[in-house]
């Protein structure tokens, strides 16, 4: 009988000890979820901000590799920084290791940390009247007076921000303190590697512009890593990002090598989409076929996004302005515009030995293939922002891309491959 009791009683002991050993459990994990909870909404919360403020939001998903609750990981060191300044201390952030950071070229030309971009002051701003610019009628008359001397010789950043920039906001950004500039334009350049072109660019380009009154930005994309050079893929990361720092209303996308030589070729959008750079004196200032609309192009911000932008699939050299070409004629329903070919001159800079990229050897049948350009352009860009920085006379957006091979584009794009009978 006492066996019994005995037996009962350790039974019900060990199961009172299992009870509460289970109930200390259970409360430690729900502790620790609402620990986890809590950093995984203060997380959320900071990531918001920070995407909203900061990260410009559409990157903040390449940014983001690894996410536990007290660890994150992201791409770039600035971002890093802003999160460790906004997350509680326990939370570590660590940079990814294979990293790119800055682009290992302009060095000695200022920039400052900080993505305040300077805007002109409202109330005083809106209260000027508008600027009077030269009208592009008078084309023979005193056309001497309205050429530009396109100066090619080198200087260092210290010269051309001393020549150039007391007046400009970080960011390559200014406007005129005496009227109200009608449009707002980013200058985008396609960029990779050519700091001497790039110099000669800034150098040209803050005072035919300065005189132009306008309100202007210049923007570098800078293509990172060894994927072929995309130029339509870059000019399209410069539009997206360009607009989340100031509501531009015109964009004029701008190879680096190319110099206006004439003031009357104004740098603002019209109803339509323009060719601006007509006569290049590497082609003997004539326009090389009737469809050309490469190296400068202006588009007003809706005519861009309702072409869909520039396509992203021709990598290497050729044909995306083409295709842009087309996309302005069959998606917008436009014709393009050209101011006259008297005053749509440019020089082409060709020291430095710089060669123009690989052609695409499958531009032309990209091209022909009369894909359906919804499936490709501002809508389907993909890219890895590692850095925005405002740099004094120019606005870095540092970026790499993901290189899409022909079959990848063929499939996307439903190219159908030709029989060899159909050749
Ligand atoms: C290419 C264009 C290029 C033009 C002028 C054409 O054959 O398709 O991409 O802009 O030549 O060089």
């Amino acid at each position: 009988m006492f066996r019994y009791y005995r037996t009962l009683l350790v039974f019900i002991s060990l199961t009172f000890f299992i009870q509460v050993l289970y109930s200390i459990v259970k409360l430690r994990i729900r502790k620790q979820q609402d620990y986890y909870g809590t950093l995984r909404n203060t997380l959320d919360k900071s990531l918001q901000q920070l995407t909203t403020s900061v990260l410009r939001p559409n990157n903040a998903a390449a940014i983001l590799n690894v996410r536990t609750a007290n660890h994150i990981k992201v791409s770039s060191q600035h971002v890093a920084a802003k999160l460790r300044e906004t997350l509680p201390r326990n939370i570590t952030v660590n940079t990814t290791r294979n990293n790119v950071k800055k682009p290992d070229t302009f060095i000695n030309a200022s920039f400052i940390e900080t993505l305040n971009f300077s805007v002109p002051d409202v109330a005083v701003y809106f209260n000027l009247s508008e600027c009077k610019i030269s009208s592009t009628n008078n084309v023979v008359k005193n056309s001497v007076k309205y050429q530009v001397n396109v100066n090619t010789t080198l200087s260092s950043y210290t010269e051309i921000e001393r020549k150039h920039a007391a007046d400009i906001h970080f960011g390559g950004h200014w406007y005129p303190s005496d009227c109200q500039a009608k449009q707002r334009l980013a200058l985008i350049i396609c960029y990779r590697q050519r700091e001497q072109h790039l110099k000669m660019f800034l150098n040209h380009m803050h005072l035919f512009l300065k005189q132009q009154k306008l309100d202007y930005t210049i923007i570098v994309v800078n293509q990172h890593g060894n994927e072929s050079f995309n130029r339509g893929a870059l000019f399209n990361v410069g539009f997206i990002e360009a607009i989340k720092l100031y509501p531009f209303t015109c964009f004029i996308f701008h190879d680096v090598d190319l110099l206006p030589e004439d003031l009357r070729n104004i740098y603002k959008c019209d109803s339509r989409p323009k060719h601006m750079s007509v006569a290049v004196d590497k082609f003997n200032y004539k326009l090389l076929y009737p469809a050309l609309f490469g190296g400068v192009t202006a588009f007003h911000t809706d005519d861009f996004i309702q072409a869909n932008g520039y396509p992203n699939v021709y990598w290497g050299w050729g044909n995306e302005d083409d295709d842009m070409y087309f996309r302005v004629i069959k998606n917008l329903k436009k014709n393009i515009t050209r101011y006259p070919i008297e005053i749509t001159r440019y020089k082409m800079i060709r020291t430095h030995g710089h060669k123009s990229g690989k052609r695409n050897p499958h531009r032309d049948t990209i091209l022909h293939s009369k894909y359906n350009y919804s499936l490709d352009g501002l809508n389907t860009i993909q890219y890895n922002l590692h850095q925005i920085r405002l740099y004094h006379l120019f606005v870095l957006v540092n970026v790499s891309l993901i290189e899409e091979s022909y079959e990848q584009i063929r499939n996307r794009l439903n190219i159908v491959k030709k029989s060899k009978k159909n050749r």
